[in-house]
């Protein structure tokens, strides 16, 4: 089978801390290129990982020796160099959250429709088997019939310089913390989830800082989230039943030697399970990578529309 060649657009800090070793763990892809802003920064991580070093995004999107694009980029420059990556017949694996707003998505997601390319956002949580574990307890009755879901996500606040602070740029802990426990919502309630309230609360430069919000499905079923940039540190979600209630531990970001736990909670009694340790970032790639060869991308742009959709509807009801 042919290898996926993949260039990456900007050298971010998750690229060269956990998706760029993971691509190169694969043998379905040929790491090719990485583009900065500057060639300095290029190089320094070309020489990391053995590739070439490309000055400026769209030098890389226009190599024809690349098949598929890693876009680690703030998510106010998505929409811009999305649609100049799919113009140029890419593939794309880009960090969560995709778009600033629900049209941005749809734009997004049309024109990936229009070149048949897979569009993916980075949620390599989802591929992490802790979430298998807990629902096969649910489906063998642990916790009787669900009742609800709640999550949360959030840390101490960052670096001020941070792009996470930047309105232009796709800041807040909506885009950022709120969309795990949001997309978590969607694996335990299923699609058909709508926001009924919600609550976000800007810092002086009008970046929300901590929110929440409730959602609620067709039957009733509903999520509780909360999260934020300037909490006490959070990752987790837990399901209450009807006779027991499951709680995932460090369920976003278990980094690939931690092994994460799973409380379960019965009347009689309580006890922990040790998911043994995997790297998502690796799951996820293979994820990718069936879905292009299989030509498999509605699954896909449903996923990322959905996920829009509930993160403009946060936005719009909290305003
Ligand atoms: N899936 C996950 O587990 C996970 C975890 C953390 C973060 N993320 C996501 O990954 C993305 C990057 O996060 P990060 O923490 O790695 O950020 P980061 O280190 O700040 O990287 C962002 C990159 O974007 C490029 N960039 C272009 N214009 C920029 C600007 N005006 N300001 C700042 N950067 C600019 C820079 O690359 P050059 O300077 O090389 O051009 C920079 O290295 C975000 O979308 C974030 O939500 C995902």
């Amino acid at each position: 089978m042919q290898k996926l060649k993949i260039g990456v657009l900007g050298c971010a800090n998750i690229a060269k801390k956990s998706v760029v070793p993971a691509i190169l763990s694969i043998s379905d892809f040929e790491l090719v290129a990485v583009a900065s802003r500057t060639a300095e920064k290029a190089q320094e991580f070309a020489n990391l990982f053995g590739c070439e070093a490309v000055e400026g995004y769209q030098k890389l999107i226009d190599k024809k020796d690349i098949d598929v694009i890693y876009m680690p980029l703030p998510t106010g420059l998505h929409e811009e160099w999305v649609l100049k990556a799919l113009e140029a017949d890419k593939h794309i694996l880009i960090e969560k959250s995709l778009a600033m707003n629900y049209s941005s998505a749809e734009k997004m997601v049309q024109k990936a429709k229009e070149k048949g390319l897979l569009i993916m956002e980075n949620f390599m949580f989802l591929y992490h088997n802790q979430h298998q574990i807990v629902k096969q307890l649910i489906a063998e009755g642990k916790i009787g019939k669900i009742r609800c879901f709640r999550s949360s996500f959030g840390f101490p606040p960052l670096p001020s310089n941070n792009f996470r602070y930047n309105k232009k740029l796709g800041g807040g802990a909506l885009l950022d913390a709120a969309a795990y426990t949001i997309r978590a919502s969607q694996l335990f309630l299923g699609n058909d989830l709508n926001v009924k309230a919600a609550s976000l609360n800007y810092n002086e430069n009008d970046i929300d800082i901590f929110g929440g919000a409730f959602l609620k499905n067709k039957n009733g079923l509903f999520s509780e989230v909360a999260f934020g940039f300037d909490n006490f540190y959070q990752c987790n979600y837990e399901i209450w039943g009807s006779k027991g209630k499951i709680i995932a531990h460090r369920a976003f970001t278990p980094a690939p030697d931690f092994k994460p736990l799973i409380t379960v909670e019965q009347q009689e009694e309580k006890f922990d399970i040790e998911v043994p340790a995997e790297n998502h970032f690796i799951n996820i790639l293979h994820e990718f990578v069936k879905n292009v060869r299989k030509q498999n991308y509605k699954p896909k742009y449903d996923e990322i529309l959905n996920q829009a959709k509930l993160l403009q509807e946060v936005r719009d009801i909290a305003n």
